[in-house]
Order: C-alpha cells, then structure tokens, then sequence
C-alpha cells in the first residue's frame, strides 16, 4: 500500500507569510464548481473535489465520461462489514485517481431517521454508532490511498424538505449520542481530511455558522482537516468568524472583496483567516497538491469485480419458503416480470448520481446465465415516475448519421458558441467547457428510431423557457419554473411536460428541442440541467397484470423485480409514501396467486411498503445495488453466492405504524422530540411490530451461536471484550452475523429500551466453529449529560440476529 506522507516538512506557517490578504481569502472559495484555487507562487495546484460517494463522477457529469457505479450506502452497509466498506473506499479511490480527483465528497452518515428522508438510499443506518463503524472504514479506504474523504453532511441533514432553510430543534443529548456520533469516528479515530457542512440550521443557527463546528468538531475531537460548505450552504461574511473554512462552488460567494473589507476593519482576525488557509494547505499536502509531493498512484482491485461483490454482500433475504437458491440445472422455464427488470435502477437521483459505461438489465443477466431456460418477459407494471432520456441506440445525430444527439450552445443574435455531440438525451453541466452563462439559448437535435409500437409522451424537463418541435411541428412553448426555492432540485430534478404521440416502429421521429437561458434565475448561471425523453402511456393496466400473470402462470417459477427510481428516492425532496409506485403491488399479488414459486427482487434503495410479503416463496432486498446488479442477483438466485446482507435500518409493514415519520418542517422548523429514540429504538419504545428489524435477513447457510462470555468489567481505561461461538449447521459455507445489544434496567436515566453496541461476521465452512469477539468500550455504555457519564453497575449484554431476536445474554460490570 503507497500512502503519501503527510508529515512531509513543509513549513506551513511560512508559505502563508508569503501570502497577501487578498490572495489567502481568494484561496477560500473556489475556483469553480469543483475546483479550489492554485497560487503557483507557493506550489500549491488546484484540487478536485467530487461526488460520489458510491463511485466517483469527476468534474463533468457526462455519459462519455463513464464511472464506476458502486451500489448505494444502504447497500453497503446491509454488509456489516466495514471491511467491505474498506475495499469500497479504495475502490473509490482508484477511481477519483483515474478521474484527477483529490477528494471524494462523501460518506453521506446522516441518520435513518425517517424512511421518507429523500437521501436514505444514500446514508448508511439508523444506527449511529453502526454508522459510524462503517464510515470509519469507508474513509480510512480512500485516505489510505492518498484520496480525500468528506463525511457530509454536519450536521441533523436528515431529510429534503426546505433543507436549505429548515431549522432542526434537537437536543443537546440527542446531538451527541445520534447526529455527532455517526460522524465522531470518521473524525476522531480515521481523521477526515475534510467534512461537508450542511444547508439547514441547528437549533436556531444555519449549519455554516454554527458553534457545532468548533465545539465539538475542532476543540473536542481535535480535527485538523477543512471544512467545505455544501454547495452554496454559505451566505453571509459572518460565516467566516465560524470553523467553516471552504466555500464552494465559486468563484462568485459571499466571502471574497467583503471578507478581505471585514478582515481590514478588525470585524474578523486575520488569524482566523491564517488558520483556514493553513487547513487547505494540509490538505494539498495529504492529496499531494503542494510543492513536490504528487499524488500517489492507487493500486486497487478490478472495480467491476468488486462491485458485483459488494452487490451480493448487501443482498437481505427477507423471505423465503424453501425457494432459494434455484437448482439452476432443473428449471426449465422463468417468468420474469416488472419494469425493474429490463430498467434495473442501479442508483438513486441527485448528485450522488454517476453516469456508468453501462448497466446489465436483471433480465438480460437471467437470460445469459440461463441457456437453454425459457425465459420470458412481461412488463406487468410500468414504474417509471417523470422523463426517462434516451440512449444512442434509440436516437440518430443528425449532423453526424451516428448515435446520439446534437447540442448546440447559441448567444443571443443565434451565433453558434459551442456544441457537443452526445450518446444520450439526459443532460447535466455544473462548470466544464460548455459556455452555459455566455449562452442564451441551448438546442438539441436527434432523430428517435422507435424499435416497437407504442404509445408514449415525448417531453422535456429543465428550468427555463422550453420549445418541442416534433417532426417539425412546435409542440411545447412553455416557461417550466422551479417548484419551490431549492436550487439544487431545481437543477437536478427540474419540472417535466409532454405531448402524446404514437410511435410506429422503424418511423423515425425527428425532435429539436431548445431551451432559453435569458429569463432563468441569476444563481442559475453556469449551470444547466434538462432532459429531452419519452414517458409510456399506460393504457390499462389489468390487462398488463393479467398477461403478466398469465405468463407466471405457465413458467417454473416467476421473479418480479419490483422497485423505485430515481425520481422517487433523490436528494432535493422528501417521499411522500412509503408504497411502491404505479400498480406493482397488484402485479405481485396476481403473480403470486398464479405461481407459488414466486421471488419478488426490491430494487429501492429504502424502505418500501410490501404488503403481499407473506404470500409470495421469498423476498430478496436488492437495494440500489450499482452497475453489476443484475449479475449479482443472478449469483444469489442461482446460488452461486448467499445473498450477505443484513437490515441496517427497521422496516415497517404500514406507514401508520412508524414511530419517527415526519420530515416535514412547520413554520420552518424539524422538531426531533423522539430524542435518543430514533429507528428500532422507537419501536421498542412504541412496543410496536415492524415487518423487519434491524438486523433481520439470512443466507443460505444455517448457525447455532452460543457460550457468550465477557472477560470482566469495562471502565474508563479498559474495555472489555465479549466472546461467542459461532457454528455453521447448514449445508453450505455460509456468513453469519452475530449483533451485540446493551440494556440497562431501573437506569437512573432515560435510556432506549437497548442499544446497538457492536457486531461481528462470521464466515465459515460446514460445520465450522470460530469464537468471534466483540471490542466493548466504556463509551459505548456512556450517556451524554453536559459530558460524557457512564453510570456505574451492571447492564446486560444480549446478543442475536436482529434488534428484537436476541437469546444470548450476560452481564457486565461497569465502573470509573
Ligand atoms: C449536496 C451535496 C453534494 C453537493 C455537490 C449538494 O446539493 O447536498 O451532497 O456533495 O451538492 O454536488
């Protein structure tokens, strides 16, 4: 493993005292969207900053720019196994490295705390101290190999609604003990180089100018890394008196001429601005930005490789009757059934999205690696919410003859500025070579080549004066405006309109689509997001459910994918049900009552309502599961590998049942009253049933645990390590996860009813015995009261497979 120094000697001090004012405060905010400034005086390189965190984008968004599309963080993190996040983290790295880019602006660790929070699929648990186990990995993954990691967003960023203005009314104790502690590890034991601040306010004080920063990220958890604002969460001059240290995007903010002014008349030290400079020199420093330390190159494993992998080791086995694995040799027919499956969603929406080279539809990977298996498709249910855009091999460039379209950037006398020639219809440019503010209208040219007959709408989707001409005709002359103020959603999940229209196969459609730029919302400038795509018009929906079902009827078994997109589950908004869209769940329930070897496949990145789970012969949680999924799905029904994934987060059976629900401010304001009683914690609480806990899911592989044990009491300057057996009793070698709860009854404090303290995997052949320990920390017994305060005597240690399903117990001793 090659890790750059980051002790090289370089006198920081003295590289600042060769600074002026102007050029230290200029170093503050960006240079662009995703870059930060270099002064060649002093060595120091601009670097690159990205989304991520599941793969790493690059400065362009851009199909011809592919990434590697690792599955999503619930995904990840159904592992339990920061060892996976590790190898998920250098994976990453090689990644950013392969794109120029110094730092990964992830992990995301905000809190499940409600299934409707919009970003779900892309935070890891409800579980802070779990959370924090595997973004502890996931970071030391991308540092290790010389690769910023940026644990976002600091802090209570739990949910998209107003999240730019939201205030959350939160606890002190609540902070500490769920919202800080996801991040505490990241910081304290892996050192971020970096951490995200967030849009919304903290009790009463927006995230960038608040205490929370120095106290106790800096003070108390000694970090020495940069904190980077989310973009465009900094608004004020007086965000610069706080611990916030980086303003992105730039080159325009708040801070430049109006800081170097506030730092002239005395209103902010200029030691405050020497201390944030020197932290953006650290970090050239640890990326290899300044002086002669370049960057490290990253030896990694083959990504795709790994993220099949990764994808089978996040896959829950909910359900099932006996059903899985498939004894592939003796099927002679599969059904398969649901728009997932020839439309697998690989990722959720927002930034967090990558563009991969490509995606294996589930159904085409069930084809391949079953030759000689009648397999046959039935859509049953179109799930598709909004525009899909298209792809080169729908659409002609009519300039060039090949795939594709033409994009042409035009100033306001209609001079040709620019154009690109692109491979598919879904269009995103923060920054890049594309003159988007010199620009005043955009125009978009392809011919669509239907392959079928259909019925569908052809629209677009952006922010902006649209006009949709149609073989020629003007269709759409229409100003789609933003709903809300959310910038970010603006641009990345902007309003949709379409026409209807008939496609014949093999009739070619010509579509010229332009976008005016003149009357768009200043902020807006330099950046431009739109779609130019087709949504299916659903004539009748029984009649797709009765063929589908018709289809299972006459197969061996049935597997219906069913799922969200990404316009259900992104940043920007909140769910506002916890169902499955469209009619899938009437396709479920006909397939299942036509073919009782049915396996529904969900392929959602968070929580969804399955109410025939009991009536179908299994259940796999596929998750957002990244560009390989269809290919790990196919090992896990065929049994080439279990499917290793465990609940990180509780999953109800009706949205009424929830305990912790709401994400929606009131007179701008979150209250978190539920405090410390957050995910299966509040279920306990409530003495409420969820479908699934925490923790739930199994392999293929059955285990006795036994004998726990604990080597004797914890305190301040021991911990104490829990002991149990594991041993396979299945037939297979298999993986088991043994999770490790405290409870403390007649607490002289309000407690949880108990709480995750630690877990650990097992991975063993037939009949396999290994004896798995369990680190115990005083700190995880610890309650926050104006400090950290371990109550002394006895708590009780439960250990089991999921937050409720705990037979093994023991006591431990705590003391000073
Ligand atoms: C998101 C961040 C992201 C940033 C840059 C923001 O809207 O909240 O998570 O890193 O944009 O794309």
């Amino acid at each position: 493993m090659t890790t750059p120094s980051v002790d090289a000697p370089v006198d920081l001090d003295a590289l600042i005292a060769r600074l002026s004012l102007e050029e230290k405060v200029e170093l503050l905010t960006g240079r662009d969207f995703w870059s930060t400034v270099p002064i060649e005086s002093i060595g120091l390189r601009s670097m690159t900053l990205s989304d991520g965190p599941s793969g790493v984008r690059g400065p362009v968004w851009d199909e011809r720019s592919p990434s590697l599309n690792l599955p999503s963080a619930s995904s990840l993190s159904a592992s339990f196994d920061p060892a996976v996040a590790y190898r998920y983290g250098r994976v990453a790295a090689a990644e950013a490295r392969r794109k120029g880019v110094d730092v990964v602006l992830g992990p995301t660790i905000n809190i499940h705390r409600s299934p409707l929070g919009g970003r779900h699929f892309e935070a890891f648990s409800e579980d802070p101290r779990f959370t924090a186990d595997l973004a502890a990995a996931y970071v030391n993954g991308l540092q290790d190999a010389g690769v910023g990691a940026t644990p976002k967003h600091y802090v209570a960023n739990d949910f998209e609604t107003e999240r730019y203005t939201a205030d959350v009314q939160v606890s002190e104790r609540a902070l500490r003990e769920v919202y800080l502690l996801a991040f505490e590890r990241a910081i304290v034991e892996s050192r971020a180089w970096l951490v995200m601040s967030a849009y919304n306010s903290i009790n009463g004080t927006t995230a960038t100018e608040n205490d929370l920063l120095t106290s106790p990220l800096v003070d108390e958890w000694g970090f020495d890394g940069v904190v980077v604002s989310d973009w465009t969460a900094v608004r004020t001059v007086d965000s610069a008196k706080a611990d916030q240290h980086l303003v992105m995007p730039g080159p325009h903010g708040p801070w430049g001429a109006a800081l170097v002014k506030a730092v002239r008349d005395g209103e902010v030290p200029e030691a405050a601005i020497d201390d944030k400079v020197r932290r953006l020199l650290r970090l050239a420093q640890r990326v290899g930005a300044l002086g002669d330390s370049a960057a490290a190159a990253v030896e990694a494993e083959d990504g795709p490789t790994f993220a099949r992998e990764a994808s089978a080791e996040g896959m829950v086995l909910l359900e099932n009757r006996g059903l899985l694995p498939w004894d592939a040799s003796a099927l002679r027919s599969v059904a398969v059934l649901g728009s997932n499956a020839e439309q697998a969603r690989t990722q959720g929406g927002g930034s967090a999205t990558v563009v991969p080279e490509r995606v294996d539809p589930p159904l085409e990977c069930l084809v391949k690696a079953l030759p000689g298996v009648d397999v046959r498709y039935s859509v049953g249910a179109i799930n598709q919410v909004g525009l899909a855009g298209l792809q080169g091999d729908a659409i002609v460039n009519p300039v060039t003859g090949g795939p594709g379209a033409r994009v042409t950037f035009r100033d306001a006398d209609g001079g040709e500025l620019f154009f690109e020639d692109r491979l598919a219809t879904e269009f995103v440019w923060f920054g890049g070579d594309a003159p988007i503010a010199a620009s005043r209208r955009v125009e978009t040219d392809f011919t669509l080549v239907p392959k079928a007959d259909a019925e569908v709408e052809i629209g677009c989707a952006v922010t902006g004066h649209a006009r949709l001409w149609i073989d020629g005709e003007l269709r759409i002359d229409e100003f789609l405006t933003p709903e809300g103020d959310d910038l970010g959603a603006a641009m990345l999940s902007p309003r949709a309109t379409g026409v209807p229209v008939s496609l014949r196969a093999g009739v070619p459609v010509e579509v010229r689509f332009e976008v005016d730029l003149g009357e768009r919302d200043d902020a807006l400038a330099g950046a431009l997001a739109f779609t130019v795509g087709t949504r299916p018009v659903q004539s009748s929906p029984e009649e797709m459910i009765a063929e589908a079902a018709r289809v299972a009827a006459e197969s061996d078994v049935a597997v219906v994918v069913v799922g969200t997109n990404e316009k259900v589950e992104s940043e920007g908004f909140d769910r506002d049900s916890l169902a499955l869209p469209g009619h899938q769940d009437a396709l479920v329930e006909a397939v299942a009552a036509v073919n009782p070897r049915t396996v529904v496949i969900v392929n959602a990145g968070s929580p969804v309502l399955m109410p025939w789970r009991e009536r179908v012969g299994a259940v796999l949680l596929g998750w957002f599961g990244g560009q390989e999924f269809g290919h790990a799905l196919v090992d896990v029904l065929t049994g080439v590998v279990e499917p290793g994934g465990r609940l990180p987060t509780t999953w109800p059976a009706a949205e009424a049942d929830v305990p912790v629900l709401d994400v929606t401010p009131v007179d701008g304001v979150v209250r978190y009253d539920e405090g410390i009683h957050v995910g299966y914690r509040a279920w306990l609480r409530a003495d409420a049933t969820p479908a699934y806990w925490f923790g739930h899911g199994a392999g293929y592989a059955t285990f006795e645990a036994f004998d726990l044990t604990v080597d004797g009491p914890v305190t301040a300057d021991r911990d104490a390590t829990v002991e149990v057996t594991v041993r396979n009793t299945g037939d297979r070698a298999g993986k088991h996860v043994v999770q490790l709860f405290a409870e403390r009854e007649d607490s002289t404090v309000e407690r949880p009813v108990r709480w995750y303290v630690g877990h650990a995997v097992a991975r063993l052949d037939v009949a396999e015995e290994a004896r798995l320990r369990i680190v115990l920390s005083h700190r995880a017994l610890a309650h926050w009261d104006g400090g950290w305060q371990v109550e002394g005597g006895s708590y009780t240690l439960r250990a089991g497979t999921t937050a409720a399903e705990l037979p093994l117990t023991v006591e431990v001793e705590a003391r000073d």
